[in-house]
């Protein structure tokens, strides 16, 4: 099969590329470098680089690589930089996303992953959030998602397009940047390695639910067959507190420091972990990797040299 990937140069399309081409899938990447970095993607694997804001150039692009499927993770991802400028944010996540589909329905392509987030539930009414809970998002980020998914569904009914919804929890792993979504990991892990306080909004007794990149990165995999017409919730179903988060971060690395708490942020959330049954049933999926286990692999793939000599 031959995938295209926007945001193949940020921290997940750059994994899911790699997941794609151990399938043996034909892997072809389309991004900006805004955000992401060359070094990320695949090596031997092409990249257009294109905006997804530029109808024409996007549209040429498929017109030449002529995909069977478009893995759409390109995306303005921090949140705070969208809070600040919300009409770019908005043209890069549901304009971009209108763009793509106007693109993909007239150039033939088979279907659309499109890669959604935990932010469009907001404040969740109930927990463990599953797919059935409305959209209620408290930010502009987690509003220009929830459009993007209703507009991929209702597009892709009448454009004869199959399409399918990842709804990804708190994401980390190796590549990550801390300013991006989730990125509260990255931002641990780095401020113990430079000997840094780690910075913990509100009192860090809020929980989110982190799922390892790898774990996502099947899932994209599965969802090339499967979960047509569907939205999948994707996370691990385990609350973990961001003080437990240090904690696990700082036992992965071998060093502590004390945090300090800085005040919570206009929209942020108390509590929110997932339900991911949906997606073990229909998409055959579940994560496989503990939070132990993936910061390990994160401590391991990011070490400095000294790090490795310890
Ligand atoms: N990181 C998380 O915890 C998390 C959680 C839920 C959902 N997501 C979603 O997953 C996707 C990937 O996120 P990420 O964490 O890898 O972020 P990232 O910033 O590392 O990756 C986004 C990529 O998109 C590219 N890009 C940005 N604007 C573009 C444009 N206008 N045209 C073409 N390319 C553009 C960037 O250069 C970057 O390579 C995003 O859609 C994000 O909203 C992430």
């Amino acid at each position: 099969m031959k995938i295209l990937v926007t945001g193949i140069a940020g921290f997940i399309g750059s994994h899911v590329a790699e997941a794609y081409l151990a399938a043996g899938h034909h892997v072809v990447g389309l991004d900006t470098f805004s955000s992401g970095a060359a070094g990320n993607v695949p090596a031997g694997v092409r990249v257009h680089r294109v905006d997804i804001r530029q109808p024409r150039l996007l549209e040429a692009v498929l017109a030449a690589e002529r995909p069977d499927v478009v893995n759409h993770h390109a995306a303005d991802a921090d949140v705070s930089q969208i809070t600040r400028r919300p009409r770019r944010g908005l043209e890069v996540n549901l304009t971009g996303t209108l763009n793509l589909l106007e693109s993909c329905a007239r150039q033939g392509v088979g279907k659309l992953i499109f890669i959604s987030s935990a932010a469009v539930y907001g404040n969740p009414r109930y927990l463990p959030v599953d797919e059935r809970h409305p959209f209620d998002p408290t930010n502009v980020y987690g509003m220009s998602k929830a459009a993007g998914e209703m507009l991929v569904r209702i597009y892709a009914a009448t454009a004869g397009l199959r399409c399918t919804s990842l709804r990804y929890a708190n994401v980390y792993g190796p590549r990550q940047q801390a300013r991006a979504e989730g990125g509260v990991v990255a931002s641990f892990l780095y401020a113990l390695r430079r000997g840094e306080s780690p910075r913990i909004t509100w009192d860090g007794e809020q929980t989110r639910d982190f799922v390892y990149v790898g774990d996502l990165a099947r899932a994209n995999v599965a969802a090339l067959e499967r979960g047509d017409g569907g939205a999948y919730n994707l996370g691990t179903g385990v609350p973990t507190s961001i003080n437990q988060l240090l904690r696990a971060v700082s036992e992965a690395v071998g060093v502590w420091r004390d945090p300090v708490y800085v005040p919570k942020r206009p929209g942020d959330i108390r509590a929110s972990y997932f339900d991911c049954r949906l997606a073990e049933q229909e998409l055959g999926w579940r994560a496989e990797t503990s939070l132990q286990e993936g910061l390990r692999a994160l401590a391991a793939a990011t070490a400095a040299p000294t790090d490795r000599a310890r």
